[in-house]
C-alpha cells in the first residue's frame, strides 16, 4: 500500500512539474494572463539576449535582408516594431546600410525596453514606447511597415492586434509576423491555414510563409492598395 502512495506522489508531482513547465517556459504565462506574461519578461530581460544566442550575422542575413528586398522602390520608412523586446528588430534594421527612416518599438515590458533603450542609446530614428500592441496609439495609415517577432503567440487576442496593425500600415504596407510551429497550445494559433485565415479576415492579401528558425516561420502578407502610390 505505502509503494502505491508513494509511486502515485512520485507521478503527480512528475505531471505537476511538467505543467508548471509548460504554463511558464514553454507558453511563457499566456494562459495565466497578460500580467503573468509581462511579469516574466521583466523577470528574464537581463538574462533574455543570452538565453536567445542572438547573432548579428544571422539577424542581418534572415531579418534586415529579406525586409529591405522587399521595400520597393528604395525610401525612408517608417516601422513599427510590436513586442519589441530587447530592440531585435530596429538592431538589425538600422545596421542596414540601405535602411534609412524612422523606428518605434513597443512592448509591454518595462524591463526589455531598458535593454532595448541601452543598446540603442543615442541612436535618433528609434523610439521605444510602453503600450499595449492590441490597441495602438497611432492614426490611421501611419506605416509603411509593421512586424511582431515571436510575440503574437504571447497575446491574448492576437486577431485584435492583427487588426490594429492593418489599421496603422499604409495602404500597401507590409506585414511581417511570425507563425510558431510545432507547440501545443490550445485555443491559440496553431495551424497554418488558421494563421492565415486571421490574416485574411482582418484584411491583408498575398500571404506567404518562409521558413526562418527551429520553431518559427515568417509570415508576411500585405495590406490591400486602394490608391495609387507606393507598392512594396
Ligand atoms: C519572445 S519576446 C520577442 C521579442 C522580440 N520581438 C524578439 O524577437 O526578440 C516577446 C515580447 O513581446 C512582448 N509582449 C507580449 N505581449 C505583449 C502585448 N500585448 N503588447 C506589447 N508587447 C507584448 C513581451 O513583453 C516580450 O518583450
Amino acid at each position: 500500500m505505502i509503494w502505491a502512495v508513494i509511486a502515485l506522489s512520485i507521478v503527480g508531482f512528475a505531471l505537476l512539474g511538467v505543467l508548471v513547465w509548460w504554463l511558464f517556459v514553454e507558453t511563457e504565462g499566456v494562459y495565466l494572463g497578460q500580467g503573468i506574461v509581462t511579469w516574466l519578461y521583466d523577470v528574464y530581460a537581463t538574462r533574455y539576449d543570452s538565453i536567445k544566442e542572438y547573432r548579428e550575422d544571422y539577424e542581418h542575413w534572415f531579418l534586415a535582408i529579406p525586409i529591405m528586398d522587399r521595400i520597393e522602390p528604395k525610401r525612408p520608412i517608417t516601422v513599427l516594431d510590436l513586442g519589441t523586446g530587447t530592440g531585435r528588430l530596429p538592431l538589425a534594421l538600422l545596421q542596414h546600410r540601405d535602411f534609412e527612416g524612422r523606428i518605434i518599438g513597443l512592448d509591454l515590458s518595462k524591463e526589455m525596453l531598458k535593454q532595448a533603450q541601452t543598446k540603442l542609446a543615442g541612436v535618433p530614428n528609434v523610439t521605444f514606447i510602453h503600450h499595449p500592441a492590441e490597441q495602438l496609439p497611432f492614426e490611421d495609415a501611419t506605416f509603411d511597415l509593421v512586424t511582431a517577432l515571436e510575440m503574437i503567440e504571447f497575446t491574448s487576442n492576437p486577431t485584435q492586434l492583427l487588426r490594429e496593425a492593418h489599421r496603422v500600415l499604409l495602404p500597401s504596407g507590409l506585414l511581417l509576423v511570425t507563425w510558431r510551429k510545432n507547440v501545443f497550445m490550445p485555443g491559440k494559433v496553431n495551424s497554418r491555414e488558421h494563421f492565415a485565415n486571421l490574416l485574411v479576415g482582418v484584411g491583408f492579401e498575398r500571404i506567404t510563409f518562409e521558413a526562418w528558425q527551429v520553431d518559427y516561420e515568417q509570415v508576411w502578407a500585405v495590406k490591400p492598395s486602394v490608391q495609387q502610390g507606393y507598392r512594396i
